[in-house]
């Protein structure tokens, strides 16, 4: 059923007329422009298409937009501020924690999401966290390393130290 969709989109109203059962991702990708989201399986397994709806992950290619109504959704293009890129994102950069970049944008989605919700989260916690967002290229380790980078300055910044 064709219908008025409002939600918010990366800290800005937004409202889409269409069928309210097609998926988020297309509406991210085809409707709206932003392509950070990939299509990977289409059925909710490998992560490529993780986008935050009020700071949880989802996983768009299975999510009906009509999910998101009057929601906030935060896709890899929200995610930096003022022009600086986030820590999970900086850290990705230093750590080298992509190659192709395909799975990028889920990966840092998620991450970023577990330490809000765990800052200063495991080696461990972060692994199993991101055991369902795959890699194709095998950046999988330098992409832990990226994130236990992160949650070791959330560590020191609880413990009074520098970030
Ligand atoms: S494309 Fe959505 S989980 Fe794979
Ligand atoms: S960097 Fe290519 S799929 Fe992960």
């Amino acid at each position: 059923m064709k219908s008025s969709i409002p939600f918010r989109l990366n800290g800005r109203p937004t409202s889409i007329d269409t069928d309210d059962s097609r998926k988020l991702l297309w509406v991210l990708r085809t409707d709206l422009g932003l392509t950070g989201a990939k299509y990977g399986c289409g059925a909710g397994i490998c992560g490529a298409c993780t986008v935050l709806v009020d700071g949880e992950t989802v996983r768009s290619c299975i999510t009906p937009v009509s999910a998101v109504r009057d929601k906030e959704v935060t896709t890899i293009e929200g995610l930096a501020h003022d022009g600086t890129l986030h820590p999970v994102q900086q850290a990705f950069l230093e750590h080298g924690g992509y190659q192709c970049g395909y799975c990028t944008p889920g990966m840092i989605l998620t991450a970023s999401a577990l330490l809000s919700e765990t800052p200063g989260a495991s080696r461990e916690a972060i692994s199993a966290r991101l055991e369902h967002n795959l890699c194709r290229c095998g950046a999988h380790t330098r992409i832990l390393d990226a994130v236990e980078a992160v949650a070791h300055a959330q560590g020191d910044q609880s413990k009074g130290g520098k970030p």
